[in-house]
């Protein structure tokens, strides 16, 4: 039990280094005070432009990539639930850290970058799947919050559809899937008032 809590805390404080804060802070800026005020790529493709946000894409996604695999890992105890549940508390830590990190005062960003990593080591298979159901919706909509929601909700069909008889796996999926809502309540506040800024740049589908 000792060496999960370990791990849970190792991957928060790896979660808790959030990409666009991070380089900021080097920059001089602080992203939070910028566009949508979230910490997260999305803004800051919208206030930084495309090499910054690809760069805080990367560390978000990799930070999470990093979280689960150095739980798997790295070994355990037998009195343990096991590396596999282990890597799954430390996925779920390290995007609590994204979204409510200790290092910048628990103002983070929405998570689904991050979410991305853990799932590049937890079940690969689901990437490319929810990376198509992500594009098309922001082609339609041109709507980034909208797509990331949607694509967090189709995580829980996908995975059960993809890895079947993976309880836990399927739990871990719900869990994000929840939190991907929660942390993007203001956008759909924001849609469902009209005020949700839209990519009309991405948007395939013209209106
Ligand atoms: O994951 C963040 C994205 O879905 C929305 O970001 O800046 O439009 O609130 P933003």
């Amino acid at each position: 039990m000792l060496v999960l809590i370990l791990k849970a805390v190792a991957a928060y404080l790896l979660g808790s280094l959030s990409g666009s804060l991070l380089l900021g802070r080097r920059g001089g800026f602080d992203i939070r005070e910028q566009g949508s005020g979230n910490a997260g790529g999305t803004n800051a493709l919208r206030t930084r432009g495309w090499r910054f946000a690809l760069l805080v894409v990367l560390i978000d996604i990799g930070k999470g990539a990093l979280a689960v695999w150095l739980a798997l890992a790295i070994p355990t105890t037998d009195s343990s639930p096991g590396r596999y549940i282990e890597a799954l508390v430390c996925g779920l830590a390290a995007v609590l850290g994204h979204v409510l990190p200790l290092f910048y005062g628990f103002r983070g960003g929405k998570g689904a970058a991050t979410v991305v990593g853990t799932l590049f080591v937890l079940c690969p298979l689901a990437t490319p799947p929810l990376l198509l159901i992500w594009l098309a919706v922001l082609g339609w909509t041109g709507y980034v919050g909208l797509a990331t929601v949607i694509a967090g909700l189709s995580l829980v069909p996908m995975l059960w559809w993809l890895a079947p008889g993976t309880a836990d796996l399927h739990s871990y999926a719900l869990a994000c899937a929840a939190l991907l809502l929660l942390t993007h309540s203001g956008n759909l506040w924001r849609l469902y008032r009209g005020t949700e800024h839209r990519f009309e740049r991405a948007r395939v589908i013209p209106r």
